[in-house]
């Protein structure tokens, strides 16, 4: 699709509408696999678990890392096998564990005792793996402080598990989201390496390495941003350098916004313009609650004003805001843009991951409809992945 092409699309869907290109969530498959040769993809589809996308990673031989039992039921409307899936989630319910364990789910993380416990009881036999505590820092949304342990506890919850019967095989970590540091993989592979060395000690036989997710959309037209192959070449060379030679190792990547965030765009109207003391206000027909949540947890957005003229408007700050009757619905303060009146468009760029995924109708206004482009590659099966899938 051309650049005319796009631009009259982005003018003529209802608002709002969360545009995805399906040849953008393909290509960026393909980036994955070529940036971490032998890497297994296991798509988080909690970032966006729109159907064509699972079935996209399933049709292309990969796996999928779920966090809830509609996941897992989503993961088998694709066609997914059990072997194929594994969930990272750190507290799980007793029907999810049940549901997974009747499946054949491949693996289950656990990340304190209880959950070691659990999974015992409800998955006997399964493999574990422990999820590690690791730096977030220079990530936008950082996911430390919930979950994860530290190399003490988590020899100890091998040891555990183990004992109660279940089958320890590695590690797993989250840098935290649109990580922007490549050297935060770097680091956690190391005390990866660290504990994987403690425990063979131990007489653990470790092959799972789980790199979990982190990868930044945007390095496309932000060359701060990192790029999936160099944060491949850090990745393999970490793990080279400090994971045990282990011939059957399973380097498992869990990508969400990786995959799928510079795939989507969200195409806005400006429905009411306000000057308050505060400045000048835009009202959209989407905010917070119907689709833009993680502005709100600090994700700044990147935007674009529709107007042929834009370039040469002059610019003004404006608090940009959701329909919503709620205070907390804005989406950006102080944001510097073309001036920009009632009627007129908004894209936010690279919102194809944690948008609709996020939405709510609060009061009423509606999640964004979703505009597929390219749907073509979905059930397109690349030369290079039908060894994979038919082997
Ligand atoms: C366990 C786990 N894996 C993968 C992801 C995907 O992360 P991202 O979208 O940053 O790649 C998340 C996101 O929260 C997660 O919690």
């Amino acid at each position: 699709m051309t650049t005319v092409q796009l631009d009259a699309l982005l003018n003529e869907v209802p608002t709002p509408s969360l545009i995805l290109d399906f040849a953008d969530i393909a290509n960026n498959y393909q980036q994955f696999e070529t940036s971490f040769p032998g890497g297994l993809i296991y798509y988080a589809m909690k970032a966006n678990a729109h159907a064509d996308i699972v079935q996209l990673v399933v049709n292309r031989g990969g796996g999928l890392e779920i966090a809830s039992l509609a996941e897992l039921e989503k993961s088998f409307n694709a066609g997914a096998d059990g072997s194929r899936i594994i969930c990272s989630n750190p507290i799980k319910n007793p029907t999810f564990l049940r549901r997974m364990h009747e499946a054949g789910v491949y693996a289950v993380v656990v990340d304190s005792i209880y959950e070691v416990d659990k999974v015992a009881q409800y998955m006997p036999g399964a493999r574990v793996y422990v999820r590690l505590a690791v730096d977030n820092k220079g990530s936008v949304l950082p996911l430390d402080g919930k979950f994860g342990v530290d190399a003490a506890l988590a020899l100890e919850l091998c040891d555990r598990a183990r004992e109660l019967g279940l089958n320890p095989i590695g590690l797993s970590f989250h840098v935290g989201s649109q990580c922007l540091s490549p050297n935060n993989w770097v680091k956690a592979i190391a005390a990866c390496g660290d504990v994987w060395r403690e425990a063979a000690l131990r007489g653990h036989d470790f092959y799972f390495l789980d790199i979990g997710g982190g990868y930044p959309a945007g390095s496309k037209h932000d060359a701060s941003i990192p790029t999936i192959a160099a944060i491949g070449s850090a990745v393999m060379e970490a793990v080279a350098n400090h994971i045990p030679y282990t011939p059957d190792l399973m380097l498992v990547l869990e990508p969400g916004r990786g995959l799928s965030g510079d795939a989507g765009w969200l195409v806005t109207t400006v429905e009411g313009k306000a000057a308050r003391g505060s400045g000048e206000w835009l009202y959209l027909d989407a905010g917070v609650f119907n689709g833009l949540m993680e502005t709100f947890e600090g994700f700044p957005p990147v935007v674009k004003l529709l107007a042929g003229d834009a370039a040469e408007r002059p610019m003004q700050r404006y608090t940009i805001a959701g329909p919503s009757c709620d205070s907390c619905d804005v989406v950006a303060r102080n944001l510097e843009m073309p001036e920009t009146h009632i009627g007129e468009r908004i894209v936010f760029i690279d919102v194809g991951a944690y948008t609709n995924e996020y939405a709510v109708a609060f009061n009423g206004f509606p999640i964004p409809q979703v505009v597929a482009l390219n749907r073509h590659v979905i059930d397109e099966i690349p030369a290079v992945y039908e060894e994979v899938l038919y082997a």
